[in-house]
């Protein structure tokens, strides 16, 4: 565990007030550009991906930060002891102290097979064990050899599961479209909300329809909810309760409820506890990832996380990107006072990206009590939003370029599109918005600029922008399965960097709970007849009202 309590007793975060106060509240980016023909090449960092050999280049150039405000960083990093808990996560050791457990996805994605163990114990042989099992039903469903009851090739998959047994597996799938085998339908069903499974259902044949029910805990009442409704909606076709066995898979840690619910132990795909769900998509979890896009293309996925990791591991942090971008975080959050971040692809493939990154993020560092059980004296946890650009910027951008609030922002482009149409026409428009945005952004546009375009008095303020607005900007080659795993553990160990520097404990969800515990009580009155109670007079005035309207009462 880090040996300090609050991060703002110690002399770099007193350092970086202060450096704050004289010179990065005040920074003018176009200016630094000016006095520093070097700081693109200083401030940029290009990731060799080891997995393809492909590069994604980190251009951090355009942040509010001098040489100085990194060396203060660096310093705080090394203050809070980023290294140490990093260590101890590639060790192992149960960093995730408030459920007592290692955090240990970055051992699914192993592929160099480097000794990893977890309480003395290998895990190397179970985490191949399951990939190999993955495999090979990947490619016995996809190559037809896996047939459904009456005979029939699977043509429809159904994934049940919901937050990390959702969220990384629908924007992978979505991300490596280009990989997919297109004959298959892929659905999503998450939401308790009926609508989802029923729509899923509808298009769906029950003879050729598997369904993978994802769940960690395999207690998860949406998912267990929506398995249930659809192990109905198949037996009412199917009839024999033997034929599960060809429909129904199981993605957990938890054999003896998936055997409850009357799927075989033979078609389990299992993980281990140190396996967050927000981290899990590297695990069994990615089974609907493997069968859509080939095993060997989410080994590929593996590969370049692993590549990632090894940088993080091993890299100075001075170089080290995913630190470099969580301290940035940590600047803007608790100096700057900024309480949003914005990731942006420019990739409409990379559409569900934001959506994922929301729960790394926010479900990572949403926290307020530190290692040493106090309160934070600090902001923690950054809003995470985005939608991928050039949407984006017909909609929400205009607070970026000129309202009151500082958003720091990601923008995310492939050099290589996946659909070159129009003879690369709509690529070429596409990175001109990638540089336009970060330029504009950072530049602004002064109100004499403004003037002498011969722009009337009064609209002058109206026509001004202020510039530097920070953005990072990421460049990849080719949103390979490769450079998509890269990215995604590029996010994961800045989520990580900035809850080691806040004292947090990154990897517990405590705060999902007491809804959870709630809605369960609501679920049975709601279930019973008459007026309910014991709740404050709004709550029990929405109940009230709802069962009137539902013709409960
Ligand atoms: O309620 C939050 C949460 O526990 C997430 O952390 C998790 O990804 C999700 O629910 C689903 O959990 P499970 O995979 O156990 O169904």
């Amino acid at each position: 565990m880090a040996g300090f309590d609050q991060a703002s007793f110690l002399p770099s975060w007193k350092a970086l007030e202060e450096h704050h106060a004289s010179t990065g509240k005040s920074i003018i980016l176009k200016e630094e550009f000016k006095n520093n023909p070097q700081r693109f090449n200083q401030l940029s960092h290009t990731f060799k991906n080891s997995a393809d050999n492909s590069e994604i280049l980190f251009d951090f150039s355009k942040n509010l930060v001098t040489d100085e405000t990194l060396k203060l960083l660096v310093r705080l990093a090394k203050e809070t002891g980023v290294e140490k808990l990093r260590d101890e996560m590639f060790n192992g050791d149960p960093i995730n102290f408030t459920e007592n457990r290692a955090v240990y996805h970055v051992a699914l994605r192993n592929v160099s097979n480097s000794p990893m163990k977890v309480n003395g114990n290998s895990v190397v042989e179970g985490v191949n064990s399951v990939l190999e099992h993955m495999k090979e039903f990947s490619e016995q469903v996809r190559s037809g050899e896996w047939k459904g009851y009456t005979g029939k090739k699977i043509k429809t998959i159904i994934n049940i599961g919901i937050g990390g047994s959702d969220l990384g597996p629908v924007m992978v799938t979505e991300a490596l479209k280009p990989y997919a085998d297109r004959s298959l339908t892929l659905h999503f069903v998450s939401n308790i909300d009926g609508t989802h499974v029923a729509e899923a259902l509808k298009s769906s044949d029950p003879e050729t329809t598997l369904f993978l029910i994802a769940s960690k805990t395999f207690t998860t009442a949406e998912t267990i909810t929506n398995a249930q409704t659809a192990k109905a909606w198949f037996l009412q076709t199917a009839k024999n309760e033997a034929h599960i066995a060809k429909h129904f898979v199981a993605l957990s840690t938890n054999e003896a409820e998936v055997t409850r619910f009357g799927i075989d132990k033979k078609n389990m795909f299992g993980f281990e506890s140190w396996v967050g769900g927000r981290y899990s998509v590297w695990s069994a979890i990615g089974l609907s990832v493997a069968l859509y896009i080939g095993f060997d293309n989410f080994h590929q996925f593996l590969a370049g996380a692993h590549a990632m990791d090894q940088h993080f591991k091993n890299t100075p942090l001075e170089q080290n990107i995913p630190v470099l971008g969580g301290l940035l975080s940590v600047w803007y959050s608790d100096f700057f006072g900024a309480q949003t971040h914005l990731v942006s692809p420019f990739d409409q493939y990379l559409h569900r990206f934001p959506a994922y990154l929301q729960q790394l993020s926010m479900e990572s560092n949403g926290k307020a009590i530190t290692r040493t059980d106090d309160y934070v004296r600090y902001t923690t946890g950054a809003i995470l939003f985005g939608e991928p650009a050039t949407n984006a910027q017909h909609s929400f951008f205009q607070l970026l370029h000129q309202g009151t609030k500082l958003i720091p922002a990601d923008f995310i482009l492939a050099a290589e599109s996946h659909n070159p149409v129009d003879g690369g026409k709509h690529q070429t428009m596409l990175a001109s918005n990638f540089f336009a945005q970060a330029e504009a952004l950072m530049v602004g546009k002064s109100p004499d600029q403004v003037r002498g375009e011969g722009t009337p008095r009064n609209l002058v303020p109206h026509k001004t922008f202020t510039g530097s607005r920070p953005t990072t900007s990421i460049l990849a080659q080719k949103i390979t399965p490769a450079t998509l795993g890269a990215l995604i553990a590029y996010y994961e160990h800045v989520t990580f960097t900035e809850g080691a520097i806040w004292n947090i404990n990154s990897f517990d969800q405590w705060g999902v709970e007491l809804g959870k515990v709630l809605a369960k009580k609501i679920q049975t009155e709601l279930e019973t007849e008459g007026a309910g109670g014991g709740h404050d007079a709004s709550t029990s005035g929405l109940i009230a009202a709802y069962k009137q309207k539902a013709g409960r009462l």
